[in-house]
């Protein structure tokens, strides 16, 4: 059965977060949390304010696509973050946000980032990340979306994503506690975040490599401007990716689609 609806309380539980999360709204039913959020920021709600739903009804995702929200089964969370960043640095934002949800789920079962910011369990999708940046008159902040599937089953994915997608307890083979996956979330992005604001992306760089599971591998992006394969080098400090072609000349990719040509490795941690 599924748990209860999110609760702040039950979120603060699991987190020790000190200002992530200082103000949580739990709402039930919304078009998008991260739209919600938006709104919330331009009319002067706090850094690092937090909005959960039970159930979205237009859940969106990147690239234009829409993200799978029924009701009571997973985590649809945006952060509002008034980011002293520079523009540039949203990129580097959203990796970061991947690294601390890899790191969240990796509490229950063994995952590994894909480029930029999903994290896969066994080569499945249990994570999505949407991060939008608001900068309209004076106000200026990022929205950060994380879709966490946590208790779908394949069944209810409709059938296209049925052998894409996943979720921690599909992983693992027994329902979980969604409050403190929030909570455990909110903990390892604001420790994350810290480090991207005090120590800059490089010092994050190497921990998102190791988990990428991706270097060595070959993959196909599908970028603004065309099509490109070749093996997945690793990640430049400034959050690109780097790939080696087959005539063995470099190519960098500042945002796309990526397929993994020959395979992920997965696998299950015990709990
Ligand atoms: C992706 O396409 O991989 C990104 C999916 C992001 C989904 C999350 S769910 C919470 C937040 N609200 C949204 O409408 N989208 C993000």
């Amino acid at each position: 059965m599924p748990d209860g609806p999110l609760t702040a309380d039950d979120i603060r539980a699991h987190s020790d977060a000190r200002w992530i999360g200082a103000r949580i709204d739990c709402l039930d039913t919304v078009d998008s949390t991260n739209s919600w959020t938006r709104d919330l920021g331009l009319q002067g709600a706090p850094d690092g304010t937090v909005v959960t739903a039970e159930e979205q009804t237009g859940g969106r995702g990147r690239l234009g696509r829409s993200w799978v929200s029924p009701r009571g089964r997973n985590l649809y969370v945006s952060v509002l973050l008034r980011a002293d960043l520079p523009p540039e640095s949203l990129s580097q934002l959203s990796l970061v946000a991947g690294l601390a949800a890899c790191e969240t789920v990796d509490e229950w079962c063994a995952a590994t980032l894909k480029w930029p910011n999903d994290v896969l369990v066994g080569g499945r999708k249990v994570v999505g990340i949407l991060s939008e940046l608001e900068s309209r008159g004076a106000a200026r902040f990022v929205v950060l979306g994380v879709g966490i599937n946590i208790n779908m089953r394949v069944t209810d994915f409709p059938a296209d994503l049925r052998d894409k997608a996943g979720s921690i307890a599909a992983a693992v083979g027994a329902e979980v506690d969604r409050a403190r996956v929030a909570g455990r979330l909110l903990s390892h992005l604001e420790r994350r975040y810290d480090e991207l604001r005090t120590r800059g992306f490089a010092a994050i760089a190497g921990e998102w490599t190791r988990r990428s599971g991706f270097t060595g591998r070959r993959i196909r992006v599908e970028e603004p401007g065309g099509v490109i394969e070749g093996e997945v080098v690793g990640l430049a400090p400034d959050g690109a990716l780097c790939l080696k072609r087959e005539d063995g000349s470099e190519h960098r990719v500042i945002a796309g689609d990526v397929t993994v040509l020959d395979g992920y490795p997965g696998s299950r941690k015990e709990k």
